[in-house]
């Protein structure tokens, strides 16, 4: 049917957008909330702040309908699982995958069921799979527990997984590369990006290796990659028993696609660190402070990294880096408050008090 939309919003999400590179036909049921098409802003205030040489880009994935990145994967996990027939999806999070598994479940009229780490979930995150309204189990034990009972859960065959061990995520998820080539007119030179699970270094690399090879980039980049320092398995060569960081999506010990993270870091000539809880909370202030880029703690990873690197000389100058931004802000408003530095100011209700308190 033709609708008004079809003229109204001439984006209409990832699969829509990159079909070509994607494994669909024109008969897939397209499970989609309009996602992607993300802005690349400039950080221009926090390079000057920490006296770079080169041009960084924040690939803002906080601006995702369900506010993370997850969201490129879901509808392609999504579409991929409904084209199936299948009715109940499931899958292990620190709180992105499931709010926005929850939400594509909806839209495809599917059962949804996820997995989170009791006590260790970011506030907004447990809201939305709960508004959603997944079917929401909270276990006593980590992320890596939760996986393990999911990929069990899946070998029943009456559960689709929807977490990053089903390929189609990977295919979505690579279409961020495509986006930061087509908004940059070039690929960059360095791409910096969080590490949990290890599902988005894998996919950016193919994104990035894919739309090299069909010409519609002219180089590869070089993959940058953080872990939390008490959850950093890739960086220590070892599963991690107990995990543990401020940045709670990235709390996982044993990930997933640790194998395809090392292909990444190899093929690209990549580097993988990794940041304290305290460098970490450092950076995620100061991008909120110096460019108004309200992410969640994870994503400031690599941007703790990108200091750390830049102080190392690992960056030559004139170099032009994308970061991606994995989650928004708001997703956290725990962690928000508690480091902001600013406290609101109670007075009375007349222009005098606010006068005085504002130094006027
Ligand atoms: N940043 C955020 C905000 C995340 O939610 C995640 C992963 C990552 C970075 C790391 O990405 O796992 O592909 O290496 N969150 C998953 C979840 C684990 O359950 O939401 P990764």
């Amino acid at each position: 049917m033709e609708t008004a939309a079809k003229q109204l919003q001439p984006w209409k999400g990832i699969i829509n957008q990159y079909a070509r590179y994607l494994p669909v036909s024109d008969a897939t049921p397209v499970i989609t909330l309009c996602e992607g098409n993300t802005p690349l802003i400039p950080a221009t205030n926090f390079v000057e702040a920490i006296g770079g040489k080169f041009e960084l880009y924040l690939k803002y994935e906080g601006l995702n309908p369900t506010c993370s990145f997850k969201d490129r994967g879901m509808t392609m996990a999504m579409t991929m699982a409904k084209e199936r027939g299948a009715e109940v999806v499931i899958c292990a999070s620190t709180g992105n995958t499931s709010a926005s598994a929850a939400a594509y479940a909806t839209r495809a009229n599917m059962k949804c069921v996820v997995l989170l780490p009791n006590g260790n979930i970011a506030l907004g995150k447990l809201a939305q799979a709960l508004l959603y309204g997944a079917t929401t189990v909270a276990i006593e034990g980590n992320f890596d527990d939760a996986l393990r009972i999911v990929i069990e859960l899946g070998e029943t065959g009456k559960v689709e997984v929807v977490n990053s061990i089903n390929p189609a995520r990977i295919e979505g998820q690579k279409t961020a590369s495509f986006e930061i080539c087509d908004q940059l007119g070039r690929a960059p030179d360095f791409h910096f990006l969080p590490v949990g699970n290890a599902g988005n270094i894998t996919a950016y690399w193919k994104g990035f290796k894919e739309y090299y090879s069909v010409k519609k980039a002219d180089r590869l980049p070089r993959l940058f990659g953080f872990q939390a320092a008490g959850a950093a398995p890739i960086v220590d060569g070892a599963p991690v028993a107990q995990p543990n960081t401020v940045a709670t999506a990235i709390r996982i010990g044993n990930p997933a696609s640790w194998q395809g993270a090392n292909n990444a870091l190899k093929e690209s000539k990549g580097h993988i660190a990794k940041v304290t809880d305290a460098e970490i909370l450092a950076a995620y202030k100061q991008i909120a402070q110096t460019d108004g880029v309200f992410v969640e703690p994870a994503s400031a990873a690599c941007l703790a990294g990108l200091i750390k690197c830049h102080q190392a000389g690992m960056i030559p100058e004139g170099s032009v880096i994308t970061a991606t931004m994995t989650g928004h802000g708001l997703k956290d408003p725990d962690n928000a408050i508690q480091n902001a530095g600013f406290e609101p100011t109670i007075v009375e209700a007349s222009k005098e008090a606010v006068m005085k308190v504002i130094g006027l």
